[in-house]
């Protein structure tokens, strides 16, 4: 049992006394005892070794005191069993040096065995677990398939994804043999991910906004729906997809326990877009953690009453950013723990 399960009570929809809080990104870069790390092991590695990824994942639950941890990984770690080369350059992001952009490129992809090409994930989770004793629960999570399909496409980060749109809008064929093989790789990984022990998981579609409602359905939301299928009766699952608030009408029949929304959709228009009865996750714009800590913490109270204490989970509209003082996320953080219906 766990102790503190406010999380695990919002995501099965059960009234709480306050909602629960947890920061998209939470475990990284805005921690100066993150930076002390990262000044010893390269990415990866920190990624690859079950001390150093379980350390940072409790570094924000020890200061903070968050109520829910999300492991310490990266959506990348996936193509990356599945054969297809990534490096994390400093100052510039994800690379991959030979990205897709043929049905032979696909054909070269591999169906990985995660319980062996990501054990260490699963190293970590239970290493995690272990730090964590029960107090609260683990996220798990993994990015969408088309989320994935930009970066192994694009071969980098984008601010319009356009060699990844090219491809599945001139060669779909091979963009649903990549997106299936990334969503089957996907479903084994979750599932493992599960067994290991972590509590929930998330799927992270940071990229679904920039695909039209219909190519959405076509290209995103129904490898997303495989996913949910396949993990809902293991463990509650949250689908985040930023700029996707034209898709929650049909995200909340789903089966997925909670929705994530960011903060261009007012909580007013997330619950009427989702049918009112689903639980939302966010959205506060995580640029308004550089407002001073007082006008924080009345924002955090004001959008609480807006969504309302119940079928909610107090985050940000998307991951925090690595220029935030930590006391502005500490109120952030105190702003909810402080909250009195
Ligand atoms: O709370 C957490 O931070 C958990 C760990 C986590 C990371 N990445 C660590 C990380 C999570 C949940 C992610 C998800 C992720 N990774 C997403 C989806 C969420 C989102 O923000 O939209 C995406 C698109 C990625 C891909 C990725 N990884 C990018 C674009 C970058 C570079 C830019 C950046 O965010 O800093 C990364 C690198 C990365 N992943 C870092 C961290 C802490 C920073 C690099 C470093 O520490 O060396």
């Amino acid at each position: 049992m766990i102790k503190n399960d406010l999380f695990l009570r919002a995501l099965n929809g059960e009234n709480v006394e306050r909602p629960p809080v947890w920061m998209m990104r939470q475990a990284g870069r805005y921690l100066p005892e993150f930076m002390e790390i990262k000044k010893k092991y390269d990415f990866f590695t920190r990624c690859q070794t079950p001390e150093l990824a379980s350390e940072i994942t409790v570094q924000p639950i020890r200061r903070f005191g968050m109520d829910a941890a999300i492991l310490f990984s990266d959506i990348l770690v996936v193509p990356q069993a599945m054969d297809i080369e990534v490096q994390m350059k400093p100052n510039f992001g994800p690379y991959l040096p030979n990205p897709i952009r043929s049905i032979a490129d696909v054909d070269r992809v591999v169906i990985p065995d995660v319980n062996k090409e990501l054990d260490y994930v699963m190293k970590a989770i239970a290493m995690t677990k272990e730090k964590l004793a029960s107090e609260i629960p683990l996220i798990g999570f993994a990015g969408s398939p088309w989320t994935l399909l930009c970066y192994c496409v694009q071969g980098e980060g984008s601010k319009t994804f356009d060699k990844a749109k090219e491809f599945c809008f001139t060669q779909p064929e091979a963009a649903h043999q990549l997106l299936q093989k990334i969503t089957d790789t996907t479903i084994a990984y979750l599932k493992a991910k599960v067994h290991a022990g972590v509590n929930a998981v998330q799927v992270f579609d940071s990229w679904g906004g920039m695909l039209s409602p219909t190519d959405y359905k076509e290209f995103s939301w129904q490898y997303i729906q495989q996913i949910i299928d396949a993990l809902k009766d293991l463990a509650p699952v949250i689908v985040f997809g930023k700029g996707c608030w034209f898709a929650l009408g049909d995200m909340a029949k789903s089966g997925a326990a909670a929705l994530g929304v960011d903060w261009t959709c007012s909580a007013r228009n997330a619950r009427y877009l989702s049918g009112g009865n689903i639980t939302l996750q966010g959205n506060f714009d995580p640029s308004r953690l550089l407002s001073p800590p007082e006008e924080i913490k009345k924002m955090v109270t004001q959008m609480i009453r807006d969504f309302g204490k119940d079928k909610y989970i107090v985050n940000l509209g998307h991951g925090i950013l690595p220029n935030v003082p930590v006391e502005n996320a500490k109120a952030f953080i105190d702003a909810v723990k402080e909250f009195r219906p």
